[in-house]
């Protein structure tokens, strides 16, 4: 059945994986209101083959040169996800103890993993040696004399890289911006050289290589190609001083489509790398990149039922099943997301501001949204593949939402929906008088 005429479909991040068809919403060959009738909501339908096409996007820019693409599991963790990835031939970028630990269960390969962060305890990096990781992205002159530490007790040293700080503005939100000499990440520029220095004199440690990651949501070139052009400035000072830098890190950060947005493609943001990198004379260099967002961002939906309707004076609000425990960004960093119908109805639309559940006005998912909608009807919270789920509480005890996979014309539960026990799991009865 065809969708009537004046019913408009709107514009959705995310296509070819994530398309209309016959007036509904459909992930690859599964229509949405199959799977929110089967898995109920909210749910995270994801699109395998969205996925799989970024990380090619990225292998296929990178084909014939000496690269790894480490995926940036913060974006989303769950297992099912990482061995996609594992499976798409993708390293993993780590920020704690638990990321190792579900790489590892997913069958990341050891040497194929980038353990970044400010904060790692001795206990994780013990970790990460015993089982060998490749490469400690280290950001501060302490954890250097820690790690060495670490690894003199273990009889190993531990491979490392210094994460430097270009001091570039990536135009991003203040949140997600890294590479500011303000920020509390990497080591500043003009101390590379002596941290560098000290690093190749602890017996501990063998220098492998050095990393920046300037901020996420990037949307432009300029920021990406000026960190290099720092970066390089270093790898030659460092490397005249006898200090041989083997790999090249350039973090994550490329943006997606949410709204508006005109993201340099994967492909155009690779190629005038290594065209700077040819022109600079560091073609023949490893290359290792970070990407989380523009590899699943707009790989996924949230769908949410609207539990009610509620129009004032003022206001108009959709209240949804889906809330800011399950989806903070908007609460977190105002952040927009495309909010559509499953399925469109025809009709003048309101404009609503949709709303979740839990008991904080920060509870919302978007704002002014014109849309036709009623109690009962499913709505797509768009982008929702990266740093959603990851991100998500159990905040006013609500359990987390349910996970799907789609590949083609079927679909897997990669995570089931919690139940109220799973929530306190981990807690103990009051034992105290
Ligand atoms: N590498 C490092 C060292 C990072 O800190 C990050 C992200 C990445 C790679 C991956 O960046 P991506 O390619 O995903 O932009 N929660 C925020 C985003 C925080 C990003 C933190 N670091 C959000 O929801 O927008």
């Amino acid at each position: 059945m065809s969708a009537p005429e004046s019913v408009a479909l709107p514009f959705l991040p995310g296509s070819p994986h994530l398309h209309w068809r016959d007036g509904e919403l459909w992930v690859e060959g599964v229509p949405v209101t199959e799977l929110a009738r089967t898995y109920g909501t909210p749910l995270f339908v994801y699109s395998a083959g969205a996925m799989r096409s970024a990380a090619a996007a990225y292998q296929r820019a990178l084909a014939g040169r000496d690269a790894l693409v480490c995926y940036a599991m913060k974006a989303n963790a769950t297992l099912a996800v990482l061995e996609l990835f594992a499976r798409a031939g993708c390293g993993f970028d780590i920020v704690s103890g638990g990321e190792l630990e579900r790489a590892l269960r997913a069958g990341a390969e050891p040497q194929r993993i980038v353990f970044s962060g400010v904060g790692k305890t001795r206990a994780e990096m013990r970790r990460a040696l015993e089982v060998g990781i490749g490469c400690f992205n280290v950001e501060s002159l302490a954890e250097l004399d820690v790690l060495d530490e670490v690894a003199r007790a273990l009889g190993c040293r531990a491979p490392v890289s210094l994460r430097v700080n270009p001091d570039v503005d990536a135009r991003t939100h203040p949140y997600i911006s890294t590479g500011l000499r303000d920020n509390k990440f990497g080591i500043a520029h003009e101390q590379a050289l002596a941290a560098y220095r000290h690093a190749a004199s602890l017996p501990g440690l063998e220098v492998v290589g050095i990393d920046c990651h300037i901020g996420s949501q990037i949307t432009t070139l300029e920021p990406y190609l000026d960190a290099l052009d720092r970066v390089l400035d270093l790898v030659e000072q460092i490397e005249a001083a006898g200090i041989a830098l083997p790999h090249l890190d350039l973090g994550g950060g490329l943006g997606i489509t949410y709204r508006d947005e005109t993201p340099p493609t994967i492909e155009s943001l690779i190629g005038a790398t290594l065209q700077r990198l040819d022109a600079r004379g560091h073609g023949q260099r490893r290359l290792l990149l970070e990407p989380g967002r523009s590899l699943v961002g707009n790989a996924g939906i949230c769908v949410t039922e609207v539990l009610y309707t509620k129009t004032g004076p003022h206001k108009n609000f959709l209240i949804v099943d889906a809330g800011m425990n399950d989806l903070p960004r908007p609460a977190m960093y105002g952040a927009y997301h495309a909010i559509v119908p499953v399925r469109p109805r025809a009709g003048t639309p309101t404009v609503w501001d949709v709303v979740g559940p839990v008991c904080e006005s920060g509870d919302w998912l978007g704002r002014d949204r014109a849309l036709v909608a009623q109690a009962g009807d499913w709505l797509a919270v768009a982008s929702a593949g990266a740093y959603c789920m990851s991100m998500a509480s159990h905040y006013n005890s609500r359990g987390r939402a349910a996970e799907v996979l789609v590949s083609g014309p079927r679909s897997q539960l990669i995570r089931a929906r919690e139940v109220p026990s799973d929530l306190w799991r981990q807690e103990r009865a009051l034992a105290l008088d």
